[in-house]
């Protein structure tokens, strides 16, 4: 039996931030119900190639899973449980955007056997959500927060982000202190990227957005993770930060370069050292799993050069670290004949640390992480 990971995308949102560049969109309405009908058409057509799988973790992501109707995640996950075999410690995430969680909402994610959920904050002040073209104002976040931990949510991820434009260190420290007093069990923290084909994008070339310096940038996160190291949260991933044992096992299974498979528009799967994506269009998806094919726009086979390089840098954003012996088993060679010049080099700078047959980077190392990465490809 196979054991894998299972990611469900939504591609639909009730209006799209100004920074963000997911697969997601707040035009296609009325494609919901249709869509989740193929979402079940998908799974159905991943069952009858792979017989002997069963789901360890379930991830629904998106775009913002909870702006579809109750009863439409009613039907995804009572699918989910009806087609495959789920292991009894599953973890089932769903992410979602404050302004989408209703009791009756919450509600029904419970009972649907939704066990950790995610809410994306960004920020505490309001003057900053709008400028983020959020739908949504801290006191309705704090109103859901509260509402999902009575209705039995003991395990939730608060997202924020920092380096927004006109944040100062100490708007980012507020931020930080009042997540803190929710005793929340996972955190995540992300700088802002400006990704193209976004309003940000277009404002940041009119020099119309003021954004943080690399200096500032690092500042604060840097803030973050002594804010939040205090407070016990083992910070077990470049941007996250979970109470012990609340570690994100579906995120992990990906940085761990474990097997898994999506199904959604733009969904991405990873079966026998090939990557698999699907069609980004929500239509294309739809009239695609309508023929009973697999919605299937791309496969890159991964050569074990690529394996290798991916497994460096994805262990490596990971507090554990590479570890040189795990290499040796995967690989069957030795890491030090591979990346010895690499890693000899990043220690020298201070960049990593040694300890015995580990490899992690340092703080520093950290600060300049996707230069390091781009070295292992
Ligand atoms: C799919 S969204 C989470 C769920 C929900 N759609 C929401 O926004 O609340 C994933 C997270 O990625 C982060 N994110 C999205 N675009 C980003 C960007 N351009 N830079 C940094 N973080 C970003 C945000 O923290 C966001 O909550
Ligand atoms: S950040 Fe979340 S809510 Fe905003 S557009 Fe992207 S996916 Fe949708």
């Amino acid at each position: 039996m196979k054991s894998l990971g299972f990611y469900i995308h939504i591609p639909f949102c009730v209006k799209k931030c100004y920074y963000c560049d997911f697969n997601s969109y707040s035009n296609y309405n009325e494609l919901k119900k249709e869509y989740v009908e193929c979402l079940i058409k998908e799974m159905h057509l991943y069952k009858s190639k792979f017989e002997d799988i069963i789901l360890d973790t379930i991830y629904i992501g998106g775009g913002t899973p909870t702006c579809l109707e109750e009863t439409l995640l009613e039907k995804i996950l009572g699918s989910c449980f009806e087609i495959f075999k789920i292991s009894d410690m599953c973890e089932i995430s769903i992410e979602s955007n404050p302004g989408t969680l209703s009791r009756k909402m919450l509600k029904a994610l419970k009972n649907c056997g939704i066990n950790r959920l995610s809410i994306g904050l960004q920020s505490w002040e309001d003057e900053q959500l709008k400028q983020l073209g959020r739908i949504h104002t801290k006191d309705q976040f704090l109103e859901n927060f509260n509402a999902a931990r009575q209705e039995g949510f003991n395990n939730i991820n608060i997202d924020l982000m920092f380096s927004l434009p006109g944040q100062s260190l100490k708007q980012w420290e507020h931020t930080l202190e009042n997540i803190i007093e929710l005793e929340t069990e996972h955190i995540s923290c992300y700088s802002l990227k400006i990704e193209e084909n976004t309003k940000f994008y277009e404002d940041y070339q009119n020099h119309k957005l003021h954004l943080p310096d690399e200096e500032l940038d690092r500042r604060m996160y840097q803030k973050a993770v002594q804010m939040l190291g205090e407070r016990k949260y083992n910070h077990y991933e470049i941007s996250n930060f979970a109470k012990k044992g609340f570690e994100c096992r579906h995120n992990l299974l990906y940085w761990k370069g474990k097997e898994y498979i999506g199904i959604g528009a733009g969904a991405h799967s990873y079966l026998n050292h090939k990557r698999y994506s699907n069609v980004c269009s929500p239509p294309e998806y739809i009239r695609k799993v309508k023929e009973q094919i697999l919605p299937i726009d791309e496969v890159t086979v991964l050569t074990k050069e690529d394996q290798m390089a991916e497994y460096m840098f994805l262990n490596l954003r990971l507090k554990e670290g590479v570890n040189a012996q795990e290499f040796l088993e995967r690989f069957n060679v030795e890491l030090s004949s591979i990346f010895g010049h690499q890693l000899s080099r990043f220690v020298q700078l201070g960049l990593m640390e040694q300890k015995e047959q580990t490899y992690r980077l340092t703080a520093r190392g950290i600060d300049v992480s996707n230069q390091i990465f781009i070295e292992f490809i």
